[in-house]
């Protein structure tokens, strides 16, 4: 979605806030603009398209050392040059660039256009920019707050104004903004992978704050009334590499690789192998809480909420306590039932999906308990719950998620371990679980080790425009993030079903085209998988199996991928990791951007 980088020093701004922008690419984006501050007063250059597109137009005078720069996701109006932000007011003094919606836009545009402002754009975020210019107060702080007090919406945004040279003004409603402080230079950015290569000592801007950042330093106050609200920054513990693909072609490739690795950061100093239980010190939960817990509710959007069905089975299995998931973009706008005995889980990666956002929001005005299982530490999420699990899976660039959501499955797992240990779970099955959780790391290094054998069955799959995932029970949700994947990122027709459900309808589509990808684990229902199994082959449909050693698939003609056995209720991730494997050689083959999938953003920030 859109990103936002501004630069305030000694240096030439432009380089370096384009710099900061392709390190948004990932995000998704379908324009790009830049606005800098100089000698010759305020300029901007913006068009439709790739910010390298951009660099190479960029006039040779494009100079000045305070600059902010936008890259755009169409919401109001199309991909057009016109529409790509930075938007100026009609004098060309003012420019501004935001994230967000305005809820209020057309009846602002409808009030401006009467008072005889000619607007340019499309955009909802243009009307800011003629506030900030018909505000009479002072300051540029004044006329930002001005032009704030009249919209209603979500924005993270910055301003620059002609008048005011030695400033950029940054405010925030919903909207991730950060501050990054460097050596007599200053940052601001809407993500931390813009700003990390310069400097990782931050401010994150909250709800309702406005902030003056000048090349030696910034100030927040409340953007109501301009007070004080005296926020300092701090250093943030992350390594600048993790936002680099290093050798590997691709960021999900390189993701992918790390599971092992963060599969085990989730893990570490959260086992209790005495008591067989694990310990979740963020829920802020005593065992009186966990047990007064009657229903378990999960929300997530995409594959968080996919991770979420998954993490429902654990909750049912191992703690017995009544569990589902549901996609977070459609609980809210059912008027949804809040219980006071149920705990609401949110899960997402980004910690910023607006639907997972509100429907939290939605809970707690209703006085539920939300916990959160997020990765990005102190995003709007994991700030709106009542307390959570961080999944310390480190940065994840790449679209589709791989290592935040095998860090998903393992943070259910523990939540799962905890509350039924707190129940009837037995000390020897809390063991048992955790002799399980700590083999696991292991195991998916070793199905990643076996990448190079799943590449032709790829690109054999990358041949059909359409396919099945099928899987039962704790299967199904895997077939159903396999699915996502392979859509996402090959633009194959990949639909999952639970097997069980074939002989309903989907058969009549299965014909030597239209291939299988079944999850058939040896578990209590590996008899009755194999049967439908049979049914595939008998009319003829390419089968790619990924099961455990030793299940038996009779006469079926399949091309099996075994996977590790584990304890059964962590099947889930194992069966799920050949199919992040699959849906990336199958859209490396059909030579897709792998890392930036059309139309889709990693943070899906409007509603
Ligand atoms: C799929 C994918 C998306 C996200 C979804 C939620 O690979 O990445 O489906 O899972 O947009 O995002 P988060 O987890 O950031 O809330």
């Amino acid at each position: 979605m859109c990103g936002i980088v501004g630069y305030l020093g000694r240096q030439e701004a432009a380089p370096l806030v384009l710099e900061g922008l392709t390190r948004l690419e990932h995000r998704g984006y379908d324009s790009a603009g830049v606005a800098v501050l100089g000698r010759g007063g305020l300029k901007v250059a913006k068009q439709a398209g790739r910010v390298r597109d951009l660099t190479d137009v960029l006039p040779k005078r494009f100079t000045g050392t305070v600059g902010i720069g936008h890259t755009r996701w169409a919401t109001h109006g199309p991909a057009t040059d016109a529409n790509a932000h930075p938007h100026a007011d009609e004098s060309g003094t003012v420019a501004v660039v935001h994230n967000g919606i305005l809820d209020n836009a057309a009846g602002l545009r409808a009030e401006l256009a009467d008072a005889g402002v000619t607007l340019a754009s499309d955009t909802d975020t243009e009307v800011l920019a003629h506030l900030v210019a018909r505000s009479d107060a002072d300051t540029l702080e004044g006329k930002v707050r001005d032009a704030l007090a009249r919209v209603v919406g979500t924005y993270g945004l910055a301003v620059v104004h002609a008048d005011f040279p030695d400033r950029i003004v940054v405010a925030r409603n919903g909207s991730p903004l950060i501050i990054g402080v460097g050596d007599k230079e200053m940052f601001v950015a809407s993500d931390l992978a813009a700003i990390v290569r310069h400097t990782t000592t931050v401010a994150m801007l909250d709800d309702g704050e406005l902030a003056t950042v000048t090349a030696s330093g910034f100030t927040t106050m409340r953007h109501t009334d301009l007070s004080a609200t005296g926020k300092s920054a701090s250093q943030v513990d992350v390594d600048a590499s993790a936002y680099d693909a290093g050798d590997h072609e691709s960021f999900m490739h390189k993701e992918m690789l790390e599971q092992p690795q963060t599969a085990r950061a989730v893990l570490r100093g959260r086992l209790d192998d005495r008591f067989g239980t694990a310990h979740l010190g963020g829920l802020d939960m005593d065992a009186r809480a966990m047990r007064a817990v009657r229903r378990v509710k999960i929300l997530g959007c995409g594959s968080a909420y996919y991770v979420g069905q998954m993490g429902a089975a654990l909750i049912e299995e191992l703690a017995r306590i009544p569990a589902d998931a549901e996609a977070a973009s459609e609980f809210r706008y059912r008027d949804p039932v809040i219980e006071p005995d149920t705990l609401y889980v949110a899960v997402s990666q980004s910690g910023e999906t607006i639907d997972t956002l509100l429907a939290v929001q939605e809970i707690r005005r209703k006085g539920g308990r939300c916990v959160g299982l997020v990765n990005v530490v102190g995003s709007a999420i994991a700030r709106e719950c009542d307390g959570g699990i961080y999944l310390h899976a480190g940065p994840e660039v790449a679209v589709a998620s791989t290592k935040a959501l095998t860090n998903m499955f393992l943070g259910f797992a523990l939540l799962a371990l905890q509350l039924g240990r707190v129940r009837d779970l037995s000390i020897a099955d809390g063991k048992r679980l955790i002799a399980g959780l700590e083999r696991l790391p292991e195991q998916i290094a070793e199905i990643l080790a076996g990448e190079a054998d799943l590449v032709e069955v790829a690109h054999s799959l990358a041949e059909a425009e359409s396919l099945f995932f099928i899987g039962r029970v704790r299967g199904y949700p895997a077939a159903r993030e396999g699915a996502q994947k392979f859509k996402e990122i090959s633009y194959r027709h990949a639909e999952a079903y639970p097997t069980s459900e074939l002989k309903h309808g989907p058969l009549a589509l299965i014909s030597p085209d239209v291939p299988t990808v079944a999850l058939v684990p040896a578990d209590e229902l590996t008899e009755r998988n194999v049967a439908a199994l049979h049914e595939i082959s008998a009319r003829s449909g390419p089968l790619v199996v990924v099961t455990h050693e030793g299940v038996d698939l009779g006469e079926v003609r399949a091309r099996r991928i075994v996977v590790p056995k584990n304890e059964p209720e962590l099947d889930p991730i194992l069966l799920t990791i050949p199919l992040q494997l699959l849906a990336y050689h199958a859209a490396q083959h059909l030579g897709h951007d792998i890392d930036k999938p059309r139309n889709l953003a990693k943070s899906v920030t409007v509603e």
